[in-house]
């Protein structure tokens, strides 16, 4: 089984001043985290999308307008940070789903709205010779490492240096298992999936993303956004 979870329970206070948090700002006539969803409607067999509580209510009005003949497209609460929406994710496909542990789940920021088959049918793919992958691209900019963000400590090579995106693609038993084994310390301090599964020594595969699958987090990105989705 094959179900994607579309991370949207952050508030976007980097976006600035908005009444709703940027996932229901509009891209291609329709909210972003559903626009964002419908990339993923063919290669799953169910989508889950964690919602921050306060906009749990106003997610389903949307979804049944917008996708009125999806059944296999569900919306529960999120978590206090972004792992913590994962697992609840992965408690609704357990509970309401009867989804397995074996069972593989792309995990997806509401964010990225210009996720593509390819990516997907990748991620997929290489799930399959591993346990966990997420989609990334060659940096293009030399990147610094800075403890103190006046001073670089070191300028890693840049041919070495990918940028991670998502789709991040792991079995869901394997999430359970790390996730309930780590202490509160490292549940503040990772802030991706990948980071905690190579906490626990596991290989972190990279499939091809794309330089188009831009996250919007600044107002500037969401101009972007708009125009790559006229286009
Ligand atoms: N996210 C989530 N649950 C949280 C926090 C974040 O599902 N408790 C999701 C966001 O909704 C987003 C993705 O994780 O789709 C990537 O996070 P980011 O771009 O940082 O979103 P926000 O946390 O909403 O933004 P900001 O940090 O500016 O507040």
């Amino acid at each position: 089984m094959i179900i994607t979870g579309i991370v949207a329970g952050g508030t976007g206070s980097r976006m600035g001043a908005s009444d709703l948090p940027k996932q229901f700002m509009e891209l291609g006539n329709r909210p972003l985290f559903i626009y964002t969803a419908e990339k993923f409607l063919k290669q799953s067999d169910f989508i889950i999308i964690g919602m921050n509580k306060e906009w749990l209510k106003l997610a389903e009005f949307m979804l049944r307008k917008f996708l009125p003949d999806c059944q296999n497209i569900f919306v529960t609460e999120g978590g206090s940070d972004r792992n913590g929406t994962v697992r609840n994710i992965i408690s609704f496909a357990r509970e309401k789903l009867h989804c397995q542990g074996d069972d593989i789940i792309l995990t997806h920021d509401a964010a990225r709205p210009f996720a593509d088959e390819r990516m997907i049918g990748d991620s997929i793919a290489a799930i399959q010779k591993c346990d966990i992958c997420t989609a990334a691209v060659p940096a293009t900019d030399t990147i610094a490492v800075s403890g103190d963000g006046e001073t670089a400590d070191d300028l890693p090579d840049r041919s070495k240096m990918y940028l991670v995106q998502t789709p991040q693609t792991f079995r869901i038993g394997d999430f359970e298992e790390i996730y309930s084994s780590l202490s509160e310390e490292e549940k503040k301090t990772a802030t991706d999936v990948c980071r905690l599964f190579m906490a626990r020594g596991k290989k972190v595969m990279l499939v091809t993303g794309s330089p188009e699958n831009i996250k919007i987090t600044y107002a500037q990105d969401y101009h972007i956004a708009k125009f790559m989705a006229e286009k």
